[in-house]
């Protein structure tokens, strides 16, 4: 999960050293461990440096580079061989005839690399990648075309890849998509290759999503398009409807921080001509051709499993068969799937490896696949049998926030579809989410709580029934943005043994709404935590009485459970930011992680 960047300009476009290096800052989400870029004219020129892209900027020439009109890049997140200089891509072939930078996992890498070591080659870097421009080279040096060599190295490779090459002294950029993300971006002034769109959205709009097996060749004038056996193959020029300035920071710190802040516009937008509210009814125009009334399965992976878990539960309530499964450890072998089954994969980015697995093995035993994702042109999208769009607008900070949110309001939008109930009380709670998500950003306290446990090096969270994906949401973003140790818990689980780590230093953020036999439940059990002297934070609607028990409250407005979720998780996403902030992390490059994880 790594970023790519392409570009080949017209006499009088933008150097390539800037093209590329404005597009990696927008892939930055992909991989952060090293990054590097190569133009290939008049001679082949490599620049990596392990680090931050600011790294690499920091040692590119860019006044050296400024004549060339060709270029691609990369920014690494590491699968083979740590994050360092050597290991950077783009990698080369010893003569320097050829550049390349790859995404994904080369699985056959070893037996290549251990063929071409014996017929001489001096392996530089411990990546799998580096493999590629040796076999082009060999290509190469038989007398085939570049185009030629390197169709015939892409057709060695087993396992994901998206990769693209520059040869020295061309003017053209190769790529190749297996498994993994490729995107063509049609400008006035040249031509773009990128793994997601933002890389090149200030210049374009227009835009050709790559297929598994397609092998592009992009020019100045545009792109030609070829399956792996060499014939053209149409794929249709979309036009994206992203706003530029959705992909920048608009004036806050951190674009974790804006997209909190953007939830309610996304929420909005989430439910845009879905809900009519004279019938009181649900029409999501991407699926209408789905019809579905056996059981359901979710198959996601990190905040969209919470999400998947919301999903699954408002079915549940509403009468359907539904359950969420981590997709890493879904298997169509131990988990009983046929042709009444829906599978649907949750998934912001719609390319995360375990979710397409997951989807992919459900879709093998005639289950009905679903993908509801942010992407519009991901994989997920277009190998399911129905796509439904969350519609969030780009999210760039590696910690999902509107996208949850987003996701948690078209489930119950496709639960609400799927039960075919009209049930308009129900539905104009949906349509009061968004105003009620301004209110907890306009009034949160949420930045004087995370003041309170700068020192605390423990976190619990704990919730029943829509609030217990919450708590376990809570713990995560948590964990990815503070690096401080939490743990979500179903409320009534506490007792079972992670009481045993509840102490005074350890505090207990506790989601409570309404006065139902839930919040009851829950009360009994923030009563358990308040015996061990935990401090205690209360996010609640003031429904009950929890607050007798509690140190500090986090307020939402009064509402349903559904609802009480959401802005409950608008509050825990908060606190974390605010005690990231505080410590000083990385926060919307959290250390290890990726925003887009393509390997399982
Ligand atoms: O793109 P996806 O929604 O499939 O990503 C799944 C997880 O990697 C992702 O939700 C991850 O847990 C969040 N970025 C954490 O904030």
């Amino acid at each position: 999960m790594c970023g790519i960047v392409g570009y080949v300009g017209t006499t009088g476009g933008a150097a390539a050293v800037d093209v590329v290096l404005d597009g990696l800052s927008s892939l930055e989400y992909r991989g952060y461990d090293s990054a590097g870029l190569a133009v290939p004219t008049p001679s082949l020129a490599v620049h990596k440096a392990q680090g931050e892209l600011a790294a690499l900027e920091g040692i590119v020439p860019r006044g050296d580079l400024a004549g060339s009109l060709t270029g691609i890049g990369h920014t690494r997140w590491s699968t083979h061989g740590a994050p360092s200089d050597v290991n950077a891509h783009p990698h080369t072939d010893e003569a320097g005839r050829v550049a390349v930078v790859h995404n994904g996992i080369i699985e056959n890498y070893q037996r290549l690399r251990d063929d071409l070591a014996e017929a001489g080659v001096v392996f530089r870097s411990e990546t799998d990648t580096e493999v590629v421009p040796h076999l082009i080279r060999r290509y190469l040096d038989r007398g085939v075309s570049p185009e030629a060599a390197f169709r015939r190295a892409i057709d060695q490779l087993e396992g994901s890849y998206a990769i693209a090459a520059v040869f020295e002294g061309s003017e053209t950029v190769y790529a190749a998509r297996q498994d993994s993300p490729l995107v063509v971006g049609f400008g006035e002034t040249g031509t773009y290759l990128a793994s997601d769109v933002p890389a090149f959205i200030e210049h374009t709009d227009r835009v050709c999503y790559l297929e598994n097996g397609d092998v592009v060749r992009l020019t100045a004038d545009g792109a030609v398009v070829t399956d792996s056996a060499g014939n053209p193959v149409d794929r249709p020029t979309e036009t994206v409807a992203w706003d530029p300035e959705d992909a920048e920071k608009s004036g806050y710190d951190h674009y974790m921080l804006k997209e909190i802040h953007e939830q309610p516009t996304a929420l909005r937008q989430c439910l845009r001509g879905r809900i009519d509210d004279l019938e009181g009814t649900v029409t999501l125009e991407d699926i209408n051709g789905l019809d579905h009334d056996g059981p359901v399965q979710f198959v996601a992976c990190g905040t969209s499993y919470h999400a998947a878990l919301f999903g699954a539960e408002r079915l549940r309530r509403n009468g359907m068969a539904a359950q969420a499964f981590l997709a890493s450890e879904y298997t169509t072998d131990r988990i009983p799937v046929d042709a009444e089954t829906l599978v649907v994969g949750v998934t912001q980015s719609g390319e995360t490896a375990d979710t397409l697995r997951a989807l992919r093995e459900a879709a093998r035993t005639g289950a009905t696949t679903l993908a509801v994702t942010n992407t519009v042109g991901s994989s997920a999208a277009r190998e399911c049998d129905h796509a439904l769009y969350i519609r969030a607008g780009p999210e760039i900070g590696v910690a999902a926030t509107k996208t949850f949110a987003s996701q948690q309001l078209t489930l119950a939008l496709l639960a609400a579809k799927l039960v075919d109930s009209s049930n308009r009380t129900a539905l104009e709670a949906l349509r009061d989410i968004p105003g009620q998500v301004q209110t907890v950003l306009d009034t949160s306290d949420a930045r004087a709580v995370a003041e309170e446990f700068v020192d605390a090096d423990g976190f619990f969270f704990i919730g029943r029934g829509y609030h217990y994906p919450v708590a376990l949401e809570g713990a995560l973003k948590m964990k990815e943005i503070t690096y401080r140790h939490a743990e979500g818990f179903a409320a009534g689980e506490l007792k079972h043994g992670p009481l045993a780590l509840v102490t005074e230093d350890t505090p207990v953020f506790a989601v409570v709404t309404g006065d139902g036999e839930g919040a009851r439940k829950t009360i009994g059990n923030v009563a358990e935590v308040a015996a061990r002297e935990a401090p205690i934070v209360a996010v609640t609607d003031g429904g009950s009485d929890v607050t007798r028990y509690t140190d500090y409250v986090l307020e939402i407005p009064t509402t349903d459970d559904f609802t009480g979720s959401v802005l409950a998780a608008t509050q825990l996403q908060l606190v974390s930011y605010w005690l990231a902030n505080r410590l000083g992390r990385s926060i919307d490059k959290p250390r290890n992680l990726a925003k887009c994880v393509t390997v399982e």
